[in-house]
């Protein structure tokens, strides 16, 4: 391992494995319309930074395609393990997973892409991060980083005040982490101080109409308040009574199906860059 470990506050419990695979399951249109965006297509080889149990890695397999190749690397091994197992289950050959930080990953060949979902928010220096996922990919290879915005406040009409409530919880703990909040929107502006060439981005959410049919988006913004609890506590955001955590998720249910209009609980921005030919 480096000397720059591999940053997750949030742990590698089993709880933690599968709030992270369910949770992608409900971003993952949104990074599959990204990569396809920023130019992911068979045949392309591919890293994945901070795979964690593989889903954004799965994706890419099926974007480059079994003449493809991902690599899907993570500093912690417990991940990697549900990761491989997966990829065991779905007999995707052209994925492979390794144990590594991404700051002690030996530069062999080069990438024609290089990938990250919400991993450079738990970077202490974002821009080193940067760098070193740049140094991985071939000149004119490119980058593609797919982040909260965590002080953006959630979309409803009629409001939803206890969405919103849970909303500014969620940014002061995360601010209280020293995460960085608005990574999301600063994206671009870090990937040309990098050094790379900005090529475009995404704003999206997920668009509810209904507490039951549509209630993906709200179990996944509960399960993460569920992770964040001890920092909530900690940080003397809010008492856990005042959470109540075990019926939130309903909570919210039953306040989008009453408000009866529609909600967008959070945004993901994802922007693309690539690395200039001459470097
Ligand atoms: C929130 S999870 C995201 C997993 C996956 N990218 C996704 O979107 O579903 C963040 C993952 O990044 C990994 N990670 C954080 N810093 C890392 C680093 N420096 N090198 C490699 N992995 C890292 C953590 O171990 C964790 O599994």
């Amino acid at each position: 391992m480096s000397a720059n470990p591999t940053k997750y506050q949030l742990g590698h419990s089993d709880e933690e494995m599968k709030r992270l695979e369910y949770q992608a399951g409900v971003f993952r249109p949104l990074t599959e319309r990204l990569l396809r965006a920023a130019g992911l297509r068979p045949g392309m080889r591919v890293l994945d930074v901070g795979c964690g149990v593989g889903d954004v890695s799965f994706l890419i397999a099926e974007l480059v395609g079994p003449s493809g190749e991902v690599v899907g690397i993570d500093g912690a091994a417990l991940p990697l393990e549900w990761a491989r197992r997966r990829a065991r289950e779905q007999g995707l050959s052209q994925v492979r997973f390794e144990h590594h930080d991404l700051a002690s990953l030996p530069r062999e060949r080069p990438f024609d892409a290089v990938v990250e979902r919400l991993v450079l928010v738990h970077q202490g220096e974002p821009l080193r991060f940067i760098h070193q996922m740049g140094e991985h990919l071939r000149p004119g290879g490119v980058l593609v980083c797919h982040e909260f915005d965590f002080t953006q406040q959630p979309v409803a009409y009629p409001p939803m005040p206890l969405l919103e409530q849970v909303s500014d919880w969620l940014t002061r703990a995360v601010r209280g982490m020293a995460l960085r909040a608005q990574l999301g929107r600063e994206l671009a502006a870090l990937l040309r101080e990098a050094g790379l060439q900005v090529e475009g981005g995404q704003s999206a959410g997920v668009l509810g109409v209904d507490g039951e049919e549509d209630a993906d988006s709200l179990r996944v913004f509960s399960a993460g308040i569920r992770a964040l609890l001890p920092a909530i506590e900690r940080l003397g955001i809010t008492r856990a009574e005042d959470v109540g955590i075990d019926t939130l998720e309903q909570r919210l249910r039953d306040e989008a199906r009453a408000a009866n209009g529609l909600f967008v609980p959070f945004t993901m921005i994802g922007v693309w860059a690539r690395r200039p030919a001459s470097t």
